[in-house]
């Protein structure tokens, strides 16, 4: 049976989703529930904790750094494959908003600041999650580049920018087929996204023809009539607030035409029997695991490497210090929702780094602490619930004081807890009022411990049968998944020996809010001043030092934006302490976006790792032996200075609107616009051979656009990869094309790279050709463009 012969009430029903992850199905006509989970670094969820384990893949930071299609779209095709393993249908990935400001919380979500970069990227990634059949849901349409008042923020942006810059990738995504696109929960000129009909109804429906499913991101639809009449299809999580059964009152009472709600139904419908059912397989791990590894080496974008320091020859450097708070709490990912519990036995850094380069590794020492804001909470279960030996005792109770019998018991290894009340906890769970984690905490020095406490609602932390901490207030609901995620907490002192036993006891009560979050750690008496003189002391003793830096994944929220570009004071002091100290060291980098790297002069090398996935150590170990490539180029500018950012400041005004004041001329078309130098330029970076560039030459495609041919020859040793870039230089300064190519040592091989005509176009009330004549330049980053041709648009 077909869904043109549903009944209007069963179309409704195909408008708001069945569950906080699934749709409605239909089963007489043949269509399935869509089961979904949250990306895009893997499949994370529905049941959001540590126990959950799945594969996480780089961030989209780092995939972006490979400028790698193929590459990604193995990746993507990874995702799909765990996706099928874990029975979910649709994935709510890629994320294909832009890295407008270094300041936006979840810029290690986006592929990089430019269009092109992160719409071909992105439809590399569709691709290969839906090769196996799983969807690709591509997000946040349209311009959710921050995270300040996500949810009432109005970006107030031009046409023009609008078409050229942010739209473009969701156009992209559209002709790669992805299964749909979510809404943003912000408003882009007046018009909640959600009910945005100039852009869901005319320019994604109507222009690019995009028959996918259009559904609102979680809990951001916020009416039926404008919803509906605005081209959004499926009210998302389920069950229905706006849409399902209203939308069926909405056409009764000639508010939305009966074709409209048919419109939405066939796009959800459709859809549904598209990805549900079908499937490829997952890869096999040691394939996968392999796969993780190349991606994160692919990403890694070598920035400064004087003497060839690396990659890093034991023979030259018998005695090798690693140091910084990364090297062994490295931070895999950023902490958004889309969190992947990563397996327990990930390698970290210093291990790798122990494994590959063994006896040559003479000391570890952290330096900072390498978790300054949350420690862990290194405790053994106050009672055995269920056979696990490490983590805290949870027990749920059904009131607020956890008084009585607990509903249900089961033992946490975290310092980090999240439920969604009533939403994702099943069963007994739906009554929970309070949750009381307990443990017990053996001292390993003598001094003052700092435990932490922090939680969404009130909280109460006892010490050894005294309550140290106790807060009443609750805190208010709406969009608290910022301070969920911040890891901000209250800390008291409490003075122990070495060897001492304590029971340490955390409860916290309910707030109203939709999501509850407990969080807790302890800290020994070990100062910062001693772990910086033990790690100076180890880098002068050394021949080399690795030092690995960044940040913890609290770093990067949602629904807060950063302060500041900076890394911590302390870790800056300690760059400059350790390089001072040995002027051959590396600084390995593990940020997620761009930050302020103005101490990178004084490291011999500089390599940026962004968030790498589950098998940054391996990968790392690997290239800085010279066993791999540091494959990446920059996918976004690092400025010199703050002020360089053509958008900085992502807080809105008294109004709500934040101006997109820059327009078409982001990143590095600013800071070009401007002539300001970078930092690091967009495009730069460069692994361990040396490549040349010559013979450009330009010939028409058709009417559809031009493929530039450039031979690239390897003038080195060993083989590597260029990233061949094409840039246009008007209006501004504007990527539009590139491709990534391997060459064995002394190899030339001619590259083609394919400009579409759209490129060369800007829009002016709508798609125009660049008049005449327009050069390109061609080159190996934004700023080293030593080749020009010219192509004639008419
Ligand atoms: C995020 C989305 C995510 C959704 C479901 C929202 O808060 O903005 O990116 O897919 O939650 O977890």
């Amino acid at each position: 049976m077909s869904e043109t012969t549903l009944t209007l009430d069963e179309m409704a029903s195909l408008t708001a989703g069945a569950s906080m992850w699934s749709t409605a199905a239909i089963p007489h006509a043949g269509i399935p529930s869509l089961a979904m989970a949250d990306g895009p670094m893997g499949v994370a969820g529905p049941r959001v904790d540590e126990r959950d384990v799945s594969l996480l893949t780089p961030a989209p930071v780092a995939l972006g750094a490979s400028w790698d299609r193929e590459l990604v779209q193995r990746v993507g095709r990874l995702v799909g494959g765990e996706a099928i393993r874990r029975k979910v249908d649709l994935m709510l990935a890629p994320n294909l908003n832009l890295a407008r400001s270094p300041l936006a919380g979840r810029a290690f979500e986006y592929f990089s600041e430019d269009p092109l970069l992160c719409g071909r990227l992105g439809g590399a990634w569709i691709q290969g999650c839906q090769s196996v059949g799983t969807g690709a849901v591509a997000k946040h349409l349209v311009c959710n580049d921050s995270e300040t008042a996500r949810d009432s923020m109005n970006a107030v942006v031009d046409e023009r920018t609008l078409r050229e810059v942010y739209l473009a990738p969701f156009e992209m995504a559209a002709q790669a087929g992805c299964a749909g696109m979510l809404t943003a929960y912000n408003k882009v000129n007046g018009a909640w996204c959600a009910e945005a009909g100039k852009i869901v109804r005319d320019v994604a429906k109507g222009e690019w023809i995009f028959d996918g499913v259009f559904m609102s991101d979680w809990f951001g639809t916020h009416s039926t009539v404008p919803s509906l009449n605005g081209g959004l299809d499926l009210e998302m999580p389920g069950p229905a607030r706006f849409l399902g059964a209203k939308s069926a009152g909405a056409v009764v009472e000639g508010q939305v035409d009966l074709e409209r709600v048919r419109d939405a139904a066939e796009r959800v419908a459709r859809t549904a029997r598209r990805f549900g059912r079908d499937k490829g397989a997952p890869l096999p791990a040691a394939e996968a695991s392999g796969l993780l590894v190349e991606a994160a080496a692919a990403g890694f974008t070598l920035v400064r490497n004087d003497d060839a320091i690396l990659p890093l020859d034991p023979a030259r450097y018998p005695r090798i210090a690693v140091l910084g708070p990364n090297a062994s709490a490295p931070c895999f990912q950023g902490g958004t929702f889309a969190k992947i519990a990563v397996r327990p036995d990930a390698l970290l850094p210093l291990d790798a780094l122990r494994a590959r380069f063994g006896d040559a590794i003479v000391v570890y020492e952290p330096g900072v602490d390498p978790q300054p804001k949350l420690p862990r909470m290194p405790a053994r279960p106050a009672r055995d619930v269920d056979g696990c030996t490490r983590g805290m005792t949870l027990d749920y109770f059904d009131n607020p004081d956890c008084a009585g019998s607990p509903l249900l018991s089961e033992t946490r290894d975290t310092n980090s807890l999240t439920w969604f009340h009533g939403v994702h906890a099943a069963g007994a769970l739906q009554q929970a009022a309070a949750t009381r984690a307990s443990g017990v905490v053996t001292a390993t020095a003598d001094g003052p411990h700092r435990f932490y406490i922090g939680g969404t609602g009130a909280l109460r932390l006892v010490v050894d049968g005294v309550e140290v901490f106790r807060r009443d207030d609750q805190l208010a609901p709406g969009d608290v998944m910022g301070r969920l995620k911040s890891g901000d907490a209250d800390c008291v002192t409490v003075d122990l020996r070495a060897g001492q036993v304590v029971t340490v006891v955390a409860e916290l009560r309910y707030s109203p809010a939709r999501c509850q979050g407990l969080w807790y750690g302890v800290r020994g008496p070990d100062s910062n001043d001693a772990m910086m003189a033990r790690a100076v002391a180890a880098a002068r003793a050394a021949d080399a030092v690795v030092l690995v830096v960044g940040e913890t994944s609290d770093a990067s929220v949602e629904s807060k934006d950063r302060v500041d570009t900076r890394l911590p004071a302390e870790q800056v002091e300690l760059i400059e302490r350790v390089c001072a100290a040995n002027p051959d060291t590396v600084v390995v980098t593990n940020v997620g976006h761009a930050f302020d790297t103005r101490w990178e002069c004084q490291a011999k090398a500089v390599l940026h790792c962004w968030y790498p996935g589950e098998e940054f150590g391996r990968a790392l170990a690997q290239v800085l032996a010279g066993d791999r490539e540091p494959g990446g180029r920059m996918p976004v500018t690092i400025a010199c200075d703050d002020a360089d950012y053509p958008a900085l400041s992502l807080q809105p005004d008294a109004n709500g609107d934040l101006p997109y004041s820059e327009g078409t001329r982001v990143g590095y078309r600013g800071l070009a616009a401007r002539g300001i130098a970078p930092r690091q330029a967009f495009g730069a970076g460069f692994g361990y051979t040396t490549f040349a560039l010559d013979g450009v030459a330009v010939a028409a495609n058709g009417q559809d656009g031009w493929t530039v041919t450039v031979d690239v020859r390897n003038t080195g040793t060993r083989a590597g990869a260029e990233v061949v870039q094409v840039y246009r230089a008007v209006p501004e300064l504007t990527l539009v094309g590139f491709e990534k190519v391997q060459l064995a040592a002394g190899e030339t091989r001619m590259v083609r790279i394919a400009i579409e005509r759209r490129r060369l176009q800007t829009w002016q009330d709508g798609w125009m050709d660049l008049p005449g004549s327009v050069e390109l330049f061609v080159g190996r980053s934004s700023p080293d463009l030593s080749l020009a041709v010219q192509v004639n648009t008419n």
